[in-house]
């Protein structure tokens, strides 16, 4: 009979596919079945987030839930970037746990499972780990890594701690999954990583050394494949040849995530994000010259140490003057082993949610104008959620969720819908 295994994975979509990678690694010894409720499982693995604090302080309640709940004989893991960045105090905090994974020591996890109280945080790498065993959580798109880690010192990120130097996988490997993929059924990618476009920046080996702009090519040539996406780019890797791929090549989606953190030059600059106001909105609107129905996000923090009125005030103006179609916002949170920590001009917490609420405030009422104009319209929609209340869902290409009455026939096609109801967060509609 096979074993019982609870997965929770917070965080990104790197997450999600390390998460795939532990349950296929799993699966190589002993046959594991996925289940929804942590009781009746035979292990549990958080797969953890560490950018904000937030998520970090939850985690030991929620450690605490899992093993009061858990059955008898159950182990409890803890993987992810927390587990990178904690390490072995996880387990003197929580001594019932069994396993602490770091984000990059996924591969490990049927070794650790069998070991006592594992504790496995090394970034160092070595190509065994690039290439992932098969397990996909969705027939109708896949997550691929493109690359590991991150070589920038953005000033509040945790993230070159916890996931290392990076490291791009090589073109044969990524092209080897994406082929794999398409064959088992999968029309669309999700190209991974944590600064995608700076790919090519170093291979571990000697391999063929290409940009992200070629890979894009690279990999928009395999047969089958309708649709691909990538996630995340960096704004200061926009360069005009990108942009133009973007624009030119029919099977990339046309929507684009381009996180802005701040509208303040002075701001980007104790950032280090190494681009300007000016060189952003510059981006953005090159971008939607040669993409008219491009959709922009963005991931804007606010109260970043030493954020005056008008530094907030750039930060509105950006978003005013390129109307991102969707936003995700995010409070300052100092983080430990970044430079940011230190900086001493802390903003006071009730101005940064004022200025948070600020944020919300002007996309909100951005994007209400901007789904008046999705009424009526046509898109085509691929469809990769069957929901329980009767509706499929799926994207557009341009990364609208739209969702209309019908069953699992629809999985996996792509069909052409009208748009007749905006509700909060999606559009509902008809086949037509
Ligand atoms: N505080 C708040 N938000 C952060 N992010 C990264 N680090 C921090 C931090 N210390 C946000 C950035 C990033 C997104 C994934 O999380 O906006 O783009
Ligand atoms: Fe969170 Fe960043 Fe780690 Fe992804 S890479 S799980 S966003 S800390």
């Amino acid at each position: 009979m096979s074993k019982k295994l609870f997965i929770e994975t917070l965080g990104c979509a790197m997450n999600v596919r390390d998460s795939e990678h532990m349950i296929a690694e799993l699966n190589q010894k002993e046959s594991y079945e996925l289940t929804e409720d942590s009781s009746e499982a035979d292990l549990i693995i958080i797969n953890t987030c560490s950018v904000r604090e937030k998520p970090v302080q939850k985690l030991f309640s929620e450690l605490g839930v899992f093993n009061k709940k858990k059955k008898e004989g159950a182990k409890i893991g803890v993987a992810g970037c927390t587990a990178s960045h904690l390490g072995k105090e996880i387990i003197k905090r929580a001594p019932y746990v069994n396993f602490v994974l770091g984000a990059r020591n996924v591969s490990k996890v049927a070794e650790v499972i069998h070991k006592d109280r594992a504790v496995e945080t090394e970034i160092d790498y070595d190509e065994s780990q690039f290439a992932f065993k098969d397990f996909r959580s969705s027939l109708y798109k896949s997550y691929i890594n493109i690359s590991i880690g991150c070589d920038k010192q953005c000033t509040y990120c945790i993230v070159p701690h916890t996931r290392g130097e990076e490291i791009s996988i090589p073109l044969n490997l990524i092209l080897d999954e994406v082929e794999n993929s398409v064959k088992r059924g999968a029309k669309e990618l999700f190209l991974l990583g944590q600064n995608v476009n700076n790919y090519g920046r170093r291979f571990s080996g000697k391999h063929e050394k290409i940009n992200f702009t070629e890979l894009l090519r690279r990999v928009s040539e395999v047969e089958g494949l309708k649709r691909i996406r990538f996630t995340s780019p960096h704004p200061l890797h926009m360069d005009d040849e990108f942009l133009q791929e973007f624009a030119k090549n029919d099977k990339i989606c046309k929507s684009m995530h381009m996180p802005l953190q701040s509208g303040s030059t002075k701001l980007l600059k104790d950032m280090k994000r190494g681009y300007s106001k000016e060189w952003f909105l510059d981006r953005a609107k090159k971008l939607r010259e040669l993409v008219p129905e491009v959709s922009i996000s963005t991931d804007i923090i606010v109260g970043f140490p030493g954020e005056s009125d008008a530094d907030h005030e750039d930060t509105l103006d950006v978003m005013r003057q390129v109307g991102f179609e969707q936003v995700f916002s995010f409070k300052y949170s100092p983080r430990p082993m970044t430079e940011a920590e230190n900086y001493t001009d802390v903003v006071d917490p009730q101005i940064a949610s004022k200025r948070l609420a600020e944020v919300q405030e002007l996309h909100n009422d951005t994007l209400d104008r901007l789904k008046e104009r999705n009424l009526n319209k046509v898109v085509e929609v691929y469809f990769e959620e069957l929901r329980s209340d009767g509706f499929v869902a799926g994207r557009s290409d341009n990364n609208l969720l739209v969702k209309v009455k019908g069953s699992e026939e629809l999985l996996g096609r792509f069909k052409n819908v009208r748009i007749n109801r905006l509700s909060r967060l999606s559009f509902e509609g008809e086949v037509i």
